[in-house]
């Protein structure tokens, strides 16, 4: 992802910004085209995992739907080409205005996370004359076996509606006359590395439209959500395995004529695509700890803080490619010099990207790269301590 002009380039620039590799996004996105493409199944881009610009017009003119989940999202879509007839609309707290718009702008669907939510869509598509369509969000109840912060399919979620509230989705289905039922939804949870886990999804699904049709209402859709998981320990040239991805879906999924198969993938499509780039600002060496200061911190990038996420960091300045804490076999590490905790200049804590990395003696302006950083960091960047919002660059 760096060489020489790259670093060149990013020399003469101030940080922090993400840079983004358009190349590694386009290689990435040919591949999740090319392989769902092979089953014929429909894949939605979940856009909370990073809607810049610059991004989702690639994904976008990769033929892509979106998934969104505000009115926001919706409207960003729309704005940026995606077309209206592949944007799904989940999230457990829509409000009337969202709604309103959903209904307005003629999106594909409505995934619905309560029975009371359905009543509200149905009242909101009456006021206009019109029908909503909808698909059920389902908790499964499906453990997805990633970090608990980021599961969403048990019955202790606020997420989707429950199996023992199905019934009720039933009678409401049939009172609502102005819903149109497409069929079901389910996301049980992101950074899923663990194939086996949408196996156990499929046949819950398997079981969930029988009870659909047994009770008189016709599955056409099925969304399988998204989830899949990108290796965080190899950020060169390691695409998720969409192959094996979809290949589950296809043996495991009993799909009837007619149906549709759709996903919401977001992490797996966007994250190799980007590295945060940053200085050292500062190099405390203390008793007990040596620090680097970055000029980037929890503001620009909240994963480690908050899910003790793993992010590759790499001192480009000292031109070395570094694998540092590196807990997977056979991953041998180079000679270390200096531990440092890596860490951001906002006032917390928690403001750690990493403890104890091994780095060879680092200085004041060296250039860090921190790695896999394409989903869900740029888009969660917050304005704490008055920070200037983040800015992005690009490979071409
Ligand atoms: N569909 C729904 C309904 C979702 O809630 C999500 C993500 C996705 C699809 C896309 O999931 P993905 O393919 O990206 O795993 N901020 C956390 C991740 C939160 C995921 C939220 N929902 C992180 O940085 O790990």
């Amino acid at each position: 992802m760096f060489n020489t002009d790259t670093i060149n380039r990013f020399n003469d620039l101030d940080t922090p910004f993400y840079y983004y590799d358009l190349e590694v996004l386009r290689q990435t996105l040919t591949a999740a085209r090319d392989a769902s493409a092979k089953h014929g199944f429909h894949v939605h881009y979940a856009m909370k995992a990073n809607f810049n610009p610059r991004v989702l017009d690639m994904i976008q003119s990769f033929g892509f739907g979106a998934d969104c989940v505000s009115g926001n999202e919706v409207r960003a879509a729309i704005d940026r080409g995606f077309d209206k007839g592949k944007i799904v609309f989940a999230g457990v707290g829509k409000s009337d205005k969202e709604i309103n718009l959903g209904l307005d702008t003629d999106i594909f669907c409505f995934n619905v996370e309560s029975v009371q939510e359905l009543n509200i869509i149905d009242g909101l598509a009456a006021a206009k004359g019109k029908k909503a369509k909808v698909a059920i969000r389902i908790n499964p109840n499906v453990d997805a076996h990633t970090h608990h912060f980021i599961t969403t399919g048990l019955d202790e979620n606020k997420f989707g509606i429950n199996i023992w509230q199905l019934p009720d989705v039933a009678t409401a289905l049939r009172q609502c006359k102005n819903l149109e039922f497409l069929g079901i939804h389910f996301h049980i949870g992101s950074q899923i590395t663990d194939l086996e886990v949408y196996k156990n999804l499929c046949t819950r699904i398997n079981e969930m439209q029988d009870w659909f049709e047994d009770h008189g209402f016709p599955v056409k859709v099925l969304n399988t959500g998204g989830g899949l998981g990108v290796d965080y320990y190899s950020p060169d040239g390691n695409i998720a395995d969409f192959e094996n991805y979809f290949q589950v879906f296809k043996n495991f999924l009993n799909v009837k004529p007619g149906q549709e198969v759709h996903f919401e993938l977001g992490r797996a499509l966007v994250a190799q695509s980007a590295s945060l780039i940053s200085r050292v600002l500062y190099v405390k060496n203390g008793l007990k700890k040596n620090f680097l200061v970055l000029d980037a911190g929890m503001t620009e990038l909240m994963r480690p803080m908050l899910y003790q996420a793993y992010h590759q960091i790499e001192n480009l300045s000292q031109n070395s490619k570094f694998k540092i804490q590196n807990p997977e076999p056979g991953n041998s590490q180079p000679a270390a010099n200096i531990k440092y905790d890596v860490v951001g200049p906002i006032c917390e804590s928690t403001d750690c990207f990493q403890k104890d990395v091994e780095f060879p003696e680092s200085f004041r302006g060296d250039l860090i790269a921190i790695r896999t950083a394409g989903a869900y960091g740029e888009v969660m960047a917050s304005g704490y301590n008055l920070r200037d919002r983040v800015g992005s660059i690009y490979s071409e």
